[in-house]
């Protein structure tokens, strides 16, 4: 994973100049997304059956049909331009960085399959879907797959991966409903206490970032509460959530319509959470960041300056570094790097670059200290390189 950001990094960062290249595979590039998000729907659907069966993924019987199947799911997610994703989701880095994970987890599923390492490529091949996710948990614009999980039986998927499943094709409608089902039932939070919270984080994230819903969470989470059985820490989280909602459920709401309205609203948001978190990474403040999220991801095309743009991946960077989990483990990072070069001589630059030497750090620190590896020395170290030679990115 850490590998994978490393090299989007220097993809993200030529992307922001890029869009004059040219390129061989243009006609293929040039395909509407809408098509391309369903041609890879589909071979989601066609690899499903063996995605979920250890066994039946490394029968020589089904080779030659997963071999293809993976070559054709890789093929065009390389295919797809993220320029193209620009008017459903103004960031162009998330758009860049959850493609180029979804591509490397691909040509790893594809490549050690040819490999023959059949289950490292089937881990590979379903934690790819986990990026459909991070896309789509951020705005409902747009269509869905032309068909849907029912019709495939047998699957044997985990709740977790069946909400995952559901929101990768797109049916948020049955997936929060779903979710609802697996909340409420006492069974699953017995038997999959694990992923009750990382359950509970997604469902917060759809229904606030892509329903835009505080009636329908409080419902919920009252639902949740009453029952008395969740674990303590993870109920101390849902009051500040509870209290996040409660107070936008009475909101006005406000349009978003240049630099200064966007900044005013995250502004606040920070602050909201902040004085319900009681240290810097309590998730009782989740609510507040993801509403942040949501209007910098959309807000981002607003912004001309380098120094706006900086402030708002600065922003973004703050917010994921809370929210993580949400299958972005790194994402902030991307996000402090993107900060550093995007208004590269200026004191935020350097707060940027602090908070990305200061995560990687954390990352990389463990019982017998810290231990960075070589490539995020060399990465730090270029980038300082990169600022001090640096003028603004565009
Ligand atoms: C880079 C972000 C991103 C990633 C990664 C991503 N999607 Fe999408 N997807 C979108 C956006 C934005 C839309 C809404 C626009 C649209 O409908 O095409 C969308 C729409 C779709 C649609 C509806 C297309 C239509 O007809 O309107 C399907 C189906 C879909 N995605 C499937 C997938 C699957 C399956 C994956 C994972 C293998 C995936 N997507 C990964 C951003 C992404």
């Amino acid at each position: 994973m850490r590998l994978a950001v490393i090299s989007l990094l220097a993809l993200a960062v030529l992307s922001a100049c890029k869009s004059t290249t040219n390129d061989s595979t243009t006609t293929a590039k040039d395909a509407a997304w809408p098509k391309q998000m369903q041609n890879m729907a589909q071979d989601v659907k066609k690899l499903l059956p063996f995605l979920y069966d250890r066994e039946a993924y490394r029968d020589p019987k089904n080779r030659d049909e997963i071999r293809s199947y993976l070559r054709e799911f890789s093929q065009v997610a390389h295919h797809i331009n993220p320029e193209k994703g620009k008017p459903f989701i103004g960031d162009d880095l998330l758009l860049e960085y959850s493609l180029s994970n979804l591509k490397d987890d691909l040509t790893r599923a594809s490549k050690s399959f040819d490999a023959g390492q059949y289950e490292y490529s089937r881990l590979a091949a379903k934690a790819s879907l986990s990026h459909c996710f991070q896309c789509h948990s951020v705005t409902q614009a747009g269509g869905k797959a032309g068909w849907d999980l029912e019709q495939v039986h047998n699957l044997g998927l985990q709740p977790l991966e069946k909400a995952d499943l559901l929101v990768a094709t797109r049916k948020y409608d049955k997936a929060l409903a779903y979710m609802e089902g697996l909340l409420n039932s006492p069974e699953f939070l017995q038997n999959h206490a694990f992923d009750f919270e990382s359950l509970l984080r997604r469902y917060l994230a759809l229904i606030i970032r892509v329903e835009n819903a505080p009636q329908r969470a409080l419902k919920e989470l009252d639902k949740i509460l009453e029952r008395g059985a969740t674990p303590h820490y993870i109920a101390e989280q849902a009051n500040g959530w509870r209290q996040s909602l409660t107070a936008w459920a009475k909101e006005k709401k406000q349009p978003i319509r240049n630099a200064k309205d966007l900044f005013a609203q995250v502004d606040s948001r920070f602050k909201k959470a902040a004085a319900i978190q009681h240290f810097e990474k309590d998730h009782a403040g989740d609510v507040e960041y993801l509403r942040a999220t949501a209007a910098l991801h959309e807000g981002m095309k607003l912004l001309k300056a380098p120094a706006d743009q900086a402030r708002a991946l600065y922003m973004l960077g703050r917010a994921y570094e809370v929210l993580d989990e949400l299958g972005s483990w790194n994402l902030h990072e991307s996000y402090y790097e993107a900060c550093a070069l995007k208004d590269p001589k200026s004191s935020l630059a350097e707060r940027c670059f602090g908070r990305l030497e200061a995560s990687l750090y954390m990352g990389y620190s463990g019982s017998a200290g810290t231990n960075l590896p070589l490539e995020e020395r060399a990465r730090l170290k270029n980038l300082k390189d990169q600022m001090q030679r640096g003028t603004a990115t565009h």
